[in-house]
């Protein structure tokens, strides 16, 4: 649990925190943007060589798991403080193109992973806690607390032109703005990106106020950020498409505030269009959009309708992990914020959304989290992609217990035939065909529960060769809890 439970101890520190105040910044301080906002107990202090860690111990991330070549990228469990550090001590600083982060939002929730053993249609569901969005008293100093040291770590990661993406709503998007005005100035600031989360319908549209329907993604920038946002294709009514000389499709718009020197570099570039009566239109060229109607190109701005929610992406991409953004988000981020075979970082990456959209985009990724919960569901879910990752853990990290396996290890002229007699229904099971004790865990075969309309239960018996040593059977639960077996073979 990473957010801390409320206590009765907090209604006195809630009443102080009752709201977090901005003032101006005291001579000491090192904000950037000569503002600092205030909250009771605040420590954090902008550009200050953070502690090498959370618990005094300089932070190492030690593999626990090689799975294949292990080149598919990084999966970290972790508290994204310690992670972040460990990163920037590897040498990372100033290195990673791309932070994206979705970290709680405030929100006074604790969220529970559903893991549907046998689809969304067929009902047995296993809920287990996936984490706490509750803080000390009305939360926003503990909350502060929490964020401020991590986003700033977070931002040591940025190469030059890099930016950082922070994905919140209402209750926290002012507030990491102003903690990010103190760590870069205000100037850094590139964008505030409004997303459609849900449709506004149900509770929300009944609610006496307007529906709370958007997610709202920071935007700040190391440099000289360029972002090339993408294009949309916007239907055009066919009556008003007219055709150049060339034969080029095209709508005339009004020259708006044109500058006669725009007018005439337009005219050069054949983009004016003049009237019998001589009036001046911009020629805008079209395309054929996939159904054949013509389109006009248009550069996509900070107001994101078109990202559907979740709720329309396929049974299989649903997790059931609480919060999870869909890939379409993301694929959309990383592929105008990040150059092909850039480096892309997640240190609140729940389910894993980011890991699978930068490697379907042909980036490197770090992803973590300090749930063991998350990071299992996220393992699951990158290797069911075809992804190989190498997992690691920054420690201190309490995880549950793990379950208790038992396997059938038989071997015959085909090679080995391992049968996972319990748990019946894992979330995900592995095997290591050269087990060296307190090494990493080198994964030669895995499978793993597949969600969807039906989900697929992970296989119960594997087939694979013999390899030069003793096997190890590894084995996730749906609650994160992990243990590996060496059995004996028959
Ligand atoms: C909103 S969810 C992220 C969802 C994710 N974007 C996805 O698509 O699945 C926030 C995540 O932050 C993690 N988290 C909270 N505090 C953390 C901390 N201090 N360090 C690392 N992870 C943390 C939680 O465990 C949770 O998985």
């Amino acid at each position: 649990m990473l957010g801390r439970p409320p206590t009765v101890r907090a209604a006195r520190a809630a009443r102080a925190a009752r709201a977090a105040s901005v003032e101006p910044a005291p001579k000491t301080a090192r904000s950037k943007s000569g503002l600092r906002l205030e909250w009771p107990g605040r420590t954090w202090e902008p550009h200050r060589e953070s502690a090498a860690s959370i618990d005094g111990a300089l932070p190492t991330l030690d593999v626990d798991e090689i799975v294949g070549s292990g080149e598919g990228g990084r999966l970290v469990l972790g508290d994204a403080l310690g992670v972040t550090n460990a990163l920037l001590a590897e040498g990372l600083a100033g290195k990673v193109n791309a932070v994206y982060v979705d970290p709680p939002f405030a929100s006074k929730t604790s969220y529970a992973y559903e893991a549907r053993l046998d689809g969304p249609a067929d009902g047995r569901v296993l809920r287990t806690h996936a984490y706490d969005d509750r803080w000390l008293g009305d939360g926003v100093g503990t909350y502060l607390d929490m964020l401020a040291p991590r986003l700033e770590a977070l931002t040591r990661l940025l190469a030059p032109g890099a930016t950082i993406w922070v994905h919140v709503d209402y209750r926290a998007s002012y507030l990491v703005r102003l903690v990010l005005d103190e760590v870069f100035g205000r100037d850094a600031f590139v964008n505030e990106i409004v997303w459609r989360r849900a449709p506004n319908l149900g509770r929300q549209a009944a609610s006496f106020q307007f529906g709370r329907t958007l997610d709202t993604i920071v935007v700040y920038g190391q440099g000289r950020p360029a972002i090339v946002p993408p294009t949309r294709l916007e239907p055009i009514d066919p009556g008003s498409v007219r055709w150049d000389d060339a034969g080029r499709a095209f709508i005339a718009s009004p020259r708006g505030d044109y500058t006669d020197e725009s007018i005439e570099r337009l005219d050069r570039e054949g983009r004016v269009h003049r009237t019998a009566s001589g009036k001046v239109y911009i020629k805008y060229f079209l395309v054929a959009g996939p159904d054949g109607a013509w389109c006009r190109e248009r550069r996509i701005d900070t107001l994101w309708t078109d990202v559907k929610p979740l709720r329309h992406a396929s049974p299989g991409e649903r997790t059931g992990f609480p919060t999870q953004k869909p890939l379409s988000l993301l694929e959309r981020i990383i592929a105008c914020a990040s150059p092909p075979g850039g480096l892309v970082v997640d240190l609140f990456g729940g389910s894993g959304t980011t890991g699978e959209a930068a490697h379907a985009l042909g980036r490197r990724f770090i992803v973590g989290d300090g749930s063991p919960l998350a990071l299992a569901a996220s393992r699951a879910r990158l290797l069911r992609a075809g992804i190989e990752p190498t997992v690691a853990t920054c420690r201190p990290v309490d995880g549950p217990p793990g379950p208790s396996p038992e396997v059938v290890v038989g071997e015959d002229a085909d090679g080995l035939r391992v049968e996972l007699v319990a748990p019946r229904e894992p979330l995900a099971w592995a095997i290591d065909v050269a087990h060296v004790a307190g090494g990493p865990f080198r994964t030669a075969w895995h499978s793993e529960r597949m969600p969807g309309t039906r989900a697929v239960a992970a296989e119960r018996v594997a087939r694979l060769p013999a390899g030069p040593g003793p096997i190890a059977v590894r084995v996730w639960s749906d609650d994160g809890g992990v243990s590996t077996l060496v059995p004996g073979r028959l």
